[in-house]
Order: C-alpha cells, then structure tokens, then sequence
C-alpha cells in the first residue's frame, strides 16, 4: 500500500489588509475587545469580483511547484468551501478551468472548518488505494461578502478573513505522510453556526430583508463544543497512532479563536507554543486556516522533515476532524 505524503504547500492571501480600528468603521467595537475575545489582530479581505478559487490559484500553483509536478500530472482536486464563487457549480471547476487543465476530476466539498481535513481524508483514501498518484486538496474561502457590516453582526463580522491554503497529496513508498484521519458529524446543532439562505426550502431562495445570507452563531455554545471536540480529535488521532503529546512536533488546530487553541494547549498541558497559531494576522479562514498554517509552519521552519504533527479542527455542522501526519 502506498503512504499518502504532503509533497508541496501553499497559501495566498488577498492584498487588503483590514485592522480591528479599520472595522469600527461598521460596529461598536475596539481593538481591546476584539484581541482579548479572539487573539486577531488584522484579517485580509478579497477586492470585490474575487472568487475562492481565485485566491487558491497562487496557492495550488506555490504547492504544485514545491511538489515538482505541473497541475497536468493531477489525478484530482479536491476543493472544501463555504463560500463558493456561485450555488454551482463548484469552485473546484472554476480552479480547473484557471489550471488549464482539459477533464481531470474536481470533487468539492463543503464541511465548512472541517473542510480541509475531510478533503485530506479523502485523498489519502484515493491515494492508499493505489487509484490515483496526485492530488491538489484546496481549503480557499472570500468570506468578506458574507459579513453582516450592521451593529448586529459585530460578534462573527469581527472573526472572518479570506484566504486560500493548498497542498499535493502524492503516492510514496516513503514510511512517513498522513498516517491516518479522524471524522465526525452532528446534524443536531446546525442552527448554532449557519447560514440558512440561500436555500431550496424557499422560493424565491432568498428572504426579502437578505439577511439569511449572513452568519448566525451561538458563539458561547460554539466555543463550548469546539474546545471539547477539537480535545477529542487530538487525543483520537494520538491515540491511534500511540503517540504521546511529548511526542508530538506541532499541533495545528483550526484558527477559530486563540483562546480555544490556549484551552486546548492547558488541558493538554503542553506550552502554547507547541501549537502553531497564526489567528493574530489572518482571523478564522475557515476551510483554508489549517492548509494557510501548515505552508507558513514549513516555510518558517516550524516544521521540519520527519516531525509528528497532529491536525485537528472544528466548526459549523457540527463537524470535526483530526489527522496524524510525519512529515
Ligand atoms: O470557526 C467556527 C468556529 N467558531 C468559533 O469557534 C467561535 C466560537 N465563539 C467565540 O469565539 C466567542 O464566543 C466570540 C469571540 C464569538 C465572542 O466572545 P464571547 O466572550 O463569547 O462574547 P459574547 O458573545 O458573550 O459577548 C460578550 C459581550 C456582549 O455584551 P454584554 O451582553 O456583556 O453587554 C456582547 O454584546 O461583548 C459584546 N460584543 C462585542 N463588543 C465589542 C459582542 N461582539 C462584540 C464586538 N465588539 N465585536
């Protein structure tokens, strides 16, 4: 059976840089209270005309190029979104098309924070199977036309930026890779973190006032369940392996807010510093936050050849995930 290997990284952020000052331009709001409530300190905002799938061209073509290949040798993308360029297609037809490429597969998924996780799990599957050689799994969200800029979205417009990470899951008789992959659904808590329209329930799709299209969170009840799931997702995925935390190289948890990461980091009685956070500059990234920190880990040195890393995330489903990988 042949190791599913991350053989390239990537990450590309839009130009726009947009302060915690700059968005008190729309709510109550301070720096203080954002930086004490979440740890962000800026997020980046897409121009408008901006797709996720444009946001992930730089970053596919930055992994393609570490992993040596050209997008032609792709035997399929897998692209996780929650904010696609339109109801369909998906926005990994719109990467394909901006690959050039003529009819390789492009799978999206959705699963929203848990994204690129479920993607990783997907390719390692093709990949540990023999079926395919090469894969491009993308997390890339333009979460900034989403945000409800009223007084009344404060709590989540102050979290989101846009982004894309990406990475080349590729065959290997290497002993190292994605050792193995954890997932979970709760279909019982969706109405505490979603975006209910547009929605096929409804004709038109969308309500007059249009503000089924933004966010809705409990955001005390999200924190809640994210700093235990994502717990859960950590001590699956070392257990599975039979690491120790001590072990462990670097814990990458999805960048929802830096104070789940800090109770996460307690509970496991492991320095903060064992786990990479880069929330402060890019807010939550949704789908492409994990992809976003393993490229910027890599390049930064963070992580080095052979290193035990533990991914885990969580979000709106609720779903979460977890991953052992040697790098
Ligand atoms: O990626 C998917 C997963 N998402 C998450 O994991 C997010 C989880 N939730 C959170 O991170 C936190 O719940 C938030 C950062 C969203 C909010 O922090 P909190 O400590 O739970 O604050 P809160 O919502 O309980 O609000 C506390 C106070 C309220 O005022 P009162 O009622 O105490 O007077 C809010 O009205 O802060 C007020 N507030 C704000 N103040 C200034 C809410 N939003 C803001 C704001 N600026 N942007």
């Amino acid at each position: 059976m042949p190791n599913a290997v991350i053989t390239g990284t990537g990450f590309y952020v839009p130009e726009k840089v947009v302060t915690n000052e700059a968005l008190k331009e729309y709510y109550d709001t301070s720096h203080e209270w954002i930086v004490e409530r979440s740890g962000i300190e800026q997020r980046y905002f897409a121009s408008l005309g901006v797709g996720p799938s444009d946001l992930a061209l730089p970053a596919s073509q930055a992994a393609l190029n570490e992993a040596g290949i050209s997008a032609q040798d792709l035997d399929l993308i897998i692209f996780a979104t929650l904010s696609p360029e339109c109801w369909f297609p998906g926005s990994g037809c719109f990467l394909h098309r901006l690959l050039g490429l003529d009819t390789t597969p492009a799978l999206d998924i959705r699963m929203q924070c848990s994204g690129f996780i479920y993607g990783l799990s997907i390719a390692e599957q093709y990949i540990k199977t023999g079926k395919y050689k090469h894969i491009l799994v993308v997390g890339a969200e333009v979460q900034s036309t989403s945000i409800d800029f009223s007084n009344e979205g404060r709590t989540v417009g102050v979290l989101f930026g846009d982004g894309a990470g990406a990475v080349v899951v590729s065959a290997s008789e290497e002993n190292r890779g994605i050792r193995s992959t954890h997932l979970h659904t709760q279909g019982e808590h969706i109405e505490k973190l979603w975006v209910p329209e547009p929605s096929s329930r409804k004709s038109p799709k969308v309500s007059p006032d249009l503000k089924g299209l933004y966010p809705i969170m409990n955001g005390r009840e999200v924190f809640k369940h994210a700093v235990q799931r994502m717990k859960e997702g950590i001590l699956e995925a070392m257990q599975a392996e039979g690491w120790s935390p001590e072990e462990v190289n670097l814990f990458i948890t999805h960048q929802a807010n830096l104070r789940i990461s800090m109770a996460v980091a307690e509970w496991l009685e492991q320095p903060i510093d064992r786990f990479y956070n880069n929330i402060q500059r890019y807010g939550n990234t949704t789908a492409a936050s994990i992809p976003i920190c393993l490229a910027e880990a890599w390049r930064t040195e963070k992580i080095k050849k052979g290193d035990k890393i533990i991914l885990a995330a969580f979000g709106s489903g609720f779903t979460w995930a977890s991953a052992a990988l040697i790098w």
